[in-house]
């Protein structure tokens, strides 16, 4: 669908609702999601799923952007859920999310969280290092419940992306590496440790990847291990996760893998390296940024422009850094358009934030119509990453969040406010007297 429209008087309107309605009732910045858009992303990830033999199970992965309401979506379309931490596990558990749809990932839980997903019974945890399967392991003996789990493996596939968002090379932080018999070790500590119930292996290679060979090879390099793993411990996995990372569109330049096709691929290279007599495992995936980042916009309201000597043009917003960090902490790039402008009409902005850093910019020289105080400008894609990463820098509340879908507006994340933002905070006290 499209995310967006705009009419002969350039007004941009999303879900049936124009954009300056919408910052007039809910103010800004606004962070908005399309509802069409995130069903057809979910759609068609799980039709994709579905041409595969066994079919294929998809976990959202939260860390893009979650909320209860979010949780309380996810479930309704029956999609599965990957969280990082006990919040997201709690947010997830509060929105209504049915745990044994969940996986538990991250690189390092505590022993809380690790009860916590065992007592509300998550369907996965995926371990990340020898420390975690003890830890697993004692925790589930004490609480008397198996733990189903996935071991993280590190392939040593490089994706072509940012090196702060690779994940699949093998001196990463994350899991095992498929080297040196550092991944035989822990396929053993799985198989032995008591109440441990080991379901197959993980491995992902990045995030905002085009090409679709790093995700068949991925694929590949697991089964290959699978074969050692059946030859030595006569062991045979049901599920093999191969992570998220599908690349989306944020410019024109960007040019997504088509998932359908990677799927297909991955699907043939299972059934061809299934030895005869064995189950084809169960592939999981864990698209975030795919499902959410073309389904979210962010509508700011200009506060000011000046254009600087040497002829370079300004508009600076009302939000920034503080609500989409990525472009100072990625080089990220977005487009953006101002409401309500005829877009013909252009010359080079910058569209800076209202933080203080000169870093705090969110999109460099791009073609705009002339912008004056108090106009609409909107970015697009921003729907991963952005609302999850936000902070309140500078103290600065964090916007609202509103799904839209069909001419009507709901809120899904009220806008924090002062007081939101300082309940946790305690008046001084003068520690010469001793009070604490
Ligand atoms: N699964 C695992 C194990 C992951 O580490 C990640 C992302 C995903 C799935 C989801 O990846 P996606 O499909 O969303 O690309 N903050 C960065 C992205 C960090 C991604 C970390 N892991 C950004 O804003 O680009």
């Amino acid at each position: 669908p499209d995310t967006y429209t705009i009419d002969d008087r350039y007004h941009i309107s999303i879900g049936g609702l124009p954009i300056r309605q919408l910052a007039q009732e809910f103010g800004t910045p606004l962070y908005v999601l399309d509802y069409e858009t995130l069903r057809h992303r979910i759609r068609s990830f799980q039709q994709a799923l579905q041409d595969m033999n066994p079919p294929g199970q998809a976990f959202y992965a939260g860390k893009a952007f979650l909320t209860k309401a979010m949780a309380g979506f996810l479930e309704q379309q029956h999609m599965g859920l990957d969280v990082v931490s006990g919040g997201e596990l709690y947010t997830a558990l509060e929105g209504g999310m049915n745990p044994s749809r969940i996986i538990f990932h991250g690189n390092v839980k505590t022993d809380e969280e690790i009860r916590f997903g065992l007592l509300r019974g998550v369907g996965y945890f995926v371990v990340d290092s020898l420390a975690e399967l003890e830890a697993i392991s004692r925790i589930a003996k004490e609480v008397d419940k198996p733990a189903p789990i996935l071991l993280r493996l590190t392939p040593g596939i490089e994706a072509h992306t940012h090196a702060f968002i690779q994940t699949g090379q093998f001196d990463s932080k994350f899991g095992f590496a498929m080297q040196d018999g550092i991944h035989e070790v822990a396929l053993q500590r799985a198989l032995t440790l008591p109440y441990l119930e080991l379901k197959g292996f993980h491995a992902h290679i990045g995030s905002q990847i085009f090409d679709e060979d790093p995700f068949v090879h991925n694929a590949q390099r697991l089964m290959e291990f699978m074969h050692d793993a059946l030859e030595r411990y006569h062991y045979w996995p049901e599920v093999v996760d191969i992570g998220g990372g599908f690349g989306v569109q944020y410019g024109p330049d960007d040019d997504p893998p088509q998932v359908s096709r990677i799927l297909a691929r991955v699907n043939d290279a299972m059934q061809r390296m299934t030895p005869h007599g064995y189950a084809v495992p169960t592939v999981f995936i864990e698209p975030g940024r795919a499902i959410v980042a073309e389904a979210g916009v962010t509508i700011y309201q200009v506060g000011a422009t000046k254009t600087v000597p040497g002829g370079k043009r300004y508009a600076a917003v009302d939000g920034g850094m503080g609500d989409n960090i990525r472009p100072a902490l990625y080089q990220a790039s977005y487009t953006a358009q101002v409401d309500g402008k005829n877009p013909e009409d252009r010359a080079l902005y910058t569209i800076a934030g209202r933080y203080c850093e000169s870093g705090d910019i969110l999109v460099k020289d791009i073609p705009l119509p002339p912008i004056e105080p108090g106009d609409y400008v909107v970015v697009f894609g921003t729907g991963a990453y952005n609302f999850a990463m936000a902070s309140n820098y500078n103290r600065v509340p964090r916007p609202a969040v509103v799904l839209v879908y069909n001419g009507q507006a709901s809120l899904w994340v009220k806008r924090e406010s002062y007081e939101d933002m300082a309940h946790n905070d305690l008046p001084w006290q003068d520690p010469e007297e001793g009070l604490w």
